[in-house]
């Protein structure tokens, strides 16, 4: 199935939408990004699109940091993505990549007197960590980088080396995923999630000062939680030992769903299995990104609507 991007102001095949090697965001990671997953659900033959806006509007603000103007209105960018995603017509699950970038041919580092881009593409995409069976994670020699250093708030690629880094010891160590601690030693998030822990059958998370990202998986759990399951969460710093303590602990983010950690540094967290909070938490989540609870059916955008297709 041929894939297409939104890229330079239209619709293309994948395979023809290139940039130059000059580029500025290319040079120096000038860019800010979103991943947005579309879940299949096969039961009404739909692809729906989680929390689709709150990702624009978190791009927006990304933008803001790197001086980058997006010529297009959150909804508007919403419309794109919804016709494109029916263009593709992939019957699976699908990731959705804007990026907002930096696109003067231009050697010198500054974020102004540049012009701004933005594109899209749509890939297919299934599990980005073993969600079913839990995960084993190693704590990174590398630090999360600063608030200060490159804002962690904001969704910019340059921030990526870091993980990718962190990523990669981890992978190479035997581990599956990274957890970054802060420079002053506590939990800050995993290289592409954000990280809960339970305690005392309670939830907490790194609060906003621990230099995470502010993940829209993160908030949807925090209130899903309360809501539904009748948990509290606690956002606060985190010491790392409280990591080997913990009752459960998983990762939330937008590939990574709703990701049990069953270890730790070869350590066992709780009794080494997909903790009873945490299976509770992961499954009301996967009903919902799938559309399937009508109650949260708002933060689902269906895709493979017949009136949009080929509408772009
Ligand atoms: C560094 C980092 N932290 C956390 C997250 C989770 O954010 P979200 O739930 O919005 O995908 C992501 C993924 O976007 C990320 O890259």
């Amino acid at each position: 199935m041929p894939e297409f991007s939104f890229f330079q102001g239209q619709v293309v095949p994948t395979s023809e939408a290139k940039i130059s090697i000059r580029t500025h965001a290319f040079n120096y990671g000038t860019a800010v990004f979103e991943g947005i997953r579309g879940n299949w659900n096969e039961d009404t033959n739909q692809v729906f699109l989680f929390r689709l806006r709150e990702h624009y509007e978190r791009l927006v603000r990304s933008a803001q940091v790197l001086n980058i103007k997006i010529a297009y209105t959150v909804d508007e960018m919403c419309d794109i993505t919804t016709k494109l995603v029916a263009k593709c017509g992939f019957k699976e699950d699908i990731y959705i990549r804007p990026i907002a970038y930096k696109s003067s041919d231009i050697v010198g580092l500054r974020v102004h007197d540049l012009d701004d881009d933005f594109l899209i593409y749509v890939t297919p995409f299934g599990n980005y960590l073993e969600s079913d069976k839990g995960i084993r994670c190693c704590i990174a020699s590398w630090s999360r980088i600063d608030d200060n250093m490159i804002p962690s708030g904001a969704k910019i690629n340059g921030v990526y080396v870091n993980s990718s880094l962190a990523k990669t010891e981890a992978v190479w160590r035997g581990f599956d995923e990274a957890i970054l601690l802060t420079s002053t030693g506590h939990v800050s998030e995993g290289s592409g999630e954000n990280i809960f822990l339970v305690k005392n059958g309670a939830l907490v998370t790194p609060d906003l000062s621990s230099n995470i990202l502010e993940g829209i998986t993160r908030s949807t759990i925090i209130e899903l939680a309360e809501a539904e399951l009748g948990l509290t969460t606690t956002e606060r710093r985190i010491n790392r030992s409280e990591l080997f303590l913990a009752e459960e602990v998983f990762m939330t983010g937008t590939a990574a769903h709703v990701t049990p950690i069953i270890g730790i540094d070869g350590r066992s967290v709780g009794d080494g299995t997909i903790g009873p909070i945490t299976k509770r938490v992961q499954d009301l989540y996967f009903d919902i990104v799938k559309g399937k609870e009508d109650k949260y059916i708002h933060w689902c955008t269906p895709a493979l609507d017949p009136a949009i297709t080929n509408s772009l």
